[in-house]
């Protein structure tokens, strides 16, 4: 793999810091928790991992509210910690993308107190002031993604401040030029300390509608559902002015991508396929000046269903602007974890389509363990989704929980308390169990990931779309001449595969199903929610398991 196109080849991995391993004992994960635990990702076989929010945050969203975009929250460690990190995760070979949060800071962040101390501030215009509606009530219809109106009046200056989240964190007016400089400078900091991207939240809100004209009503809402859903976000999402500005963005890093390696931009984006695809830049004369990576959630989002992603992944392919690298991601931080939604067995086929399908993966700290969501009791919650909207299943800290390590005490990711409780299982359902165990998700994993680094097919090789039926989806990776075929049986039954799919002499190259034999005796048949890799003998190299 060329130093350039790591990003590429490679498979990215999310480590949620508070969760992921805690050195000191206070019971949250921290920086040099991640540093101990990088042999398990050189192990896994990853190639960068990004870590969600470690700067000095009042955690009203865990991290997300940030008061100092340029220094270290002392609960996740320190800056000479972070470069510790740095410096020995790329002597491992493994890349380090930080979370950019653009859209808002925390109401304690400087920039925002001096903004609140007069109108007449000069930070005033750094925030998104405006004076009431003639009634006194919010400027206008706009509502917060944590539920309530993106609005909170301020006595001190007798006008209201926008917030597309909590009213903890305060929108940043990203049409002032001011604030792009002092925001891109920002990620100069980072990028001088070495690190190798950024995952960039949710830029697709960044620019707000000059006017702040209200939203208009959503025709599909159903009253009952969510007050979200009410309007249509037209003038507080996608606008045509976030294009420039992630174009900017792109330069500013790409001012430090030299041969040895290049800096990537990945987008946070729940948008429509061709709204999605518009955010990879693509310019008049055909350039891709935006995010490396739009974030394609669809796996999140659809119907586990064959006849679904077979179609989206049809769709995607031809949305795809020319050179444009696809991804898939199957969960993150915000969303109910995929072994809970499809259930353990048909996680593993999910992990086989993950590692499988043309584009970047993105992995879920724990998934590779099948670690599922866990219910989290009323007086324990810790989630201000959840907190602000109870009870509608909204919250996010069942996917949250500490990675279970070990049948140690706290399944050996603290000496203290857990700020979250563990999940049920971890005595047996661990790192250090699956370990020992073949046939477990994460020696699946292990399998996956060496396969792919393995196989040119795989990790570059073009997309072609194969029928094997309607339950399973089948499709070729091709690469200078080799062909690996990869069928996922969704369905509850076996499934037969013709034999005009198949490859000549083939050996199959890893199987969900541990039992699943390497050579082919007569036709192959799929056992209920298996998948495969299908390769011919030639493709057996040293490094295929
Ligand atoms: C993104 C993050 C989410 C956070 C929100 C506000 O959606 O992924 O966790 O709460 O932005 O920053």
């Amino acid at each position: 793999m060329s130093a350039d196109d790591w990003w590429k080849c490679g498979i990215v991995y999310q480590v949620y810091p508070r969760s992921f391993q805690d050195s000191n004992g206070d019971g949250i994960g921290d920086l040099d928790g991640i540093r101990a635990r990088l042999g398990h990702l050189v192990s896994l076989g990853i190639d960068a991992v990004w870590i969600s929010p470690i700067y000095p945050s009042p955690m009203a969203d865990f991290g997300y509210d940030i008061s100092d975009f340029c220094a270290i929250d002392p609960r996740f460690g320190t800056l000479d910690g972070f470069d510790a990190l740095v410096q020995e995760a790329h002597a491992r070979g493994i890349r380090i993308i930080l979370d950019f949060v653009p859209n808002h800071t925390s109401d304690r962040h400087p920039w925002f107190v001096q903004s609140r101390s007069a109108r007449s501030d000069p930070r005033r215009d750094w925030y998104i002031w405006r004076d009431p509606a003639p009634d006194g009530g919010p400027p206008n219809n706009w509502i917060s993604n944590f539920g309530g109106p993106a609005w909170t009046f301020d006595p001190v200056t007798g006008q209201y401040y926008g917030h597309s989240f909590l009213k903890e964190q305060p929108d940043l007016n990203w049409r002032n030029p001011e604030v792009r400089e002092a925001m891109y400078e920002v990620l100069r900091f980072w990028l001088r300390r070495g690190v190798d991207g950024f995952r960039v939240d949710v830029l697709s809100q960044i620019v707000k509608d000059a006017q702040l004209r209200d939203n208009p009503p959503n025709p599909d809402f159903v009253e009952g559902q969510d007050e979200f859903h009410r309007w249509l976000m037209l003038h507080n999402t996608d606008l045509p002015e976030v294009q420039p500005i992630v174009a900017e963005m792109r330069r500013v890093v790409d001012a430090f991508s030299d041969t040895r390696s290049s800096r990537v931009l990945i987008g946070e984006l729940y948008l429509p396929l061709p709204r999605l695809v518009a955010y990879y830049g693509r310019n008049a004369e055909g350039v891709l000046e935006g995010v490396q990576l739009p974030f394609n959630f669809e796996l999140i989002a659809t119907e586990w269903q064959a006849a679904r992603i077979r179609r989206f992944v049809r769709d995607y392919e031809a949305a795809l602007p020319a050179g444009a690298q696809p991804n898939w991601v199957l969960g993150n931080h915000d969303k109910p974890r995929i072994a809970s939604r499809v259930g353990p067995r048909m996680a593993r086929l999910a992990a086989m389509l993950l590692l499988t399908l043309r584009g970047t993966p993105t992995l879920y700290y724990g998934d590779e363990i099948g670690m599922t969501d866990v219910a989290i009791p009323a007086d324990e919650v810790q989630d201000p989704f959840e907190k602000n909207r109870p009870g509608l299943g909204l919250g996010r800290d069942p996917e949250r929980t500490p990675m279970q390590w070990s049948a140690d005490a706290q399944a050996g990711f603290t000496t203290g308390t857990p700020w979250l409780r563990l999940a049920a299982d971890w005595r047996t359902n661990n790192v250090e169990a699956q370990s020992r165990d073949t046939g477990s998700m994460l020696a699946l994993h292990r399998r996956l990931i060496a396969l792919r680094r393995a196989q040119p097919a795989l990790n570059r090789g073009d997309h072609e779309a194969l029928d094997a039926g309607d339950e399973v989806l089948a499709f070729a990776r091709n690469h200078e001449g080799q062909r690996l075929v990869v069928l996922l049986n969704f369905g509850e039954t076996p499934a037969p595969i013709p034999p005009a799919s198949m490859p000549h002499r083939p050996v199959v190259l890893a199987s969900t199903d541990p039992a699943r034999a390497e050579g082919i005796e007569g036709p192959l048949v799929l056992a209920p929610c298996e998948g495969v890799v299908i390769g011919t003998v030639d493709d057996k190299g040293p490094a295929a398991p």
